[in-house]
């Protein structure tokens, strides 16, 4: 099994190697390697088990570094930047050929991002090369939000897990491109929408594209799945329907007189849209593990980080 613990050292020490490392973030950890290094980088599809078509994101502490392995930065990539880095976003940018082409998955746009953690930011600070990572899940399963989801799953394949609490946004980062001095946005995220369009009035969004186009891998539909089956709807008459099955449910603000307490998990009480998506992972996973036939969810309300939790509850149906 992994080791857990919060020895930056060490971790620069395995990467400087060639290993992987577990790497905390405010999204989700993500599954390190040097994105310099090719060999590391196969390593990282492999024992992700990802297909190779599926590129990585690049994490480096600051944009200047960044510069670095990009053929250009756009001015309202800076600006994007400056308004949310170190954070949730991740920019899509103009790649250089020193960075292996695999880590694209041969796209001539790297994903790039300065992650808000500060284990990993010390991390980053000391390694002179980037750092390639895709959340550090089996692929098609739902992202780890704390160290032991990462030892559950990955454990057996990966050396150390740089152990960074529990995340603290709890949901991927947001991905956008720079197309004609607009923002699109590839998937939602940790960024809300809102947060974007008060750095550039008009964010468009990208469609949904099937599993077959390669253009935004981001968009797979199976992601972030459970292994039981999560019916996603309205609540009230979901519970009734399922009543001879065991159900898990998973809501927003309420909990149902119908069902044992110990199968519900409520996202936030309050009605807390950040709150809701810091707990969505772990609840998943919680209700994943019980003895239910199936989980059922409802949707959130559709604005900020809303729109994020949505989409992954619906991904995850599917
Ligand atoms: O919050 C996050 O983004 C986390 C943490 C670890 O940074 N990382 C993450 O990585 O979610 P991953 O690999 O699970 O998801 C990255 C998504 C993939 O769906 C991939 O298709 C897309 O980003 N992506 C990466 N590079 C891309 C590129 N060059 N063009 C288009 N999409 C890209
Ligand atoms: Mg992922």
């Amino acid at each position: 099994m992994a080791v857990l613990g919060k020895d930056v050292q060490y971790a620069k020490t395995l990467l400087t190697a060639g290993k992987l490392v577990a790497i905390p973030t405010e999204t989700v950890y993500g599954l390190a390697g040097n994105a310099l290094d090719p060999q590391a980088v196969a390593t990282i599809y492999e024992v992700k088990n990802r297909p190779t078509f599926n590129p990585l994101i690049t994490h480096t502490d600051s944009l200047e570094k960044i510069a670095a392995y990009v053929e250009s930065v756009p001015p309202l990539a800076e600006k994007l930047a400056d308004a949310f880095w170190p954070g949730a976003l991740t920019i899509l940018l103009p790649k250089m050929p020193r960075l292996p082409d695999t880590v694209t998955a041969g796209s001539d746009r790297v994903a790039v991002r300065v992650p808000q953690h500060p284990l990993t930011l010390s991390l980053l600070q000391q390694l002179d090369f980037p750092l390639a990572a895709p959340s550090a899940n089996p692929f098609n399963y739902i992202s780890p939000t704390t160290a032991n989801h990462v030892q559950q799953q990955l454990g057996n394949k990966i050396d150390y897990i740089l152990d960074g609490g529990a995340c603290s946004v709890g949901i991927e980062s947001t991905i956008v491109g720079i197309e004609n001095n607009k923002i699109v946005v590839y998937r939602l995220g940790g960024i809300s929408i809102e947060d974007l369009e008060r750095v550039s009035p008009q964010v468009l969004l990208r469609k949904k594209e099937s599993e077959e186009s390669p253009t935004a891998p981001g968009m797979l539909k199976s992601h972030y799945a459970p292994s039981k089956p999560l019916i996603v709807g309205d609540l009230v008459d979901l519970i009734p329907h399922y009543a001879h099955t065991k159900v898990g449910v998973i809501s927003f603000r309420n909990t149902f007189s119908q069902v044992p307490e110990d199968h519900q998990r409520v996202l936030s009480a309050s009605g807390d849209l950040n709150e809701a998506a810091q707990r969505l992972f772990s609840v998943l996973r919680q209700l994943d593990q019980l003895p239910v036939g199936v989980i059922l969810a409802e949707l959130v309300p559709n604005r900020g980080l809303g729109r994020a939790i949505n989409d992954r509850l619906i991904r995850a149906s599917a």
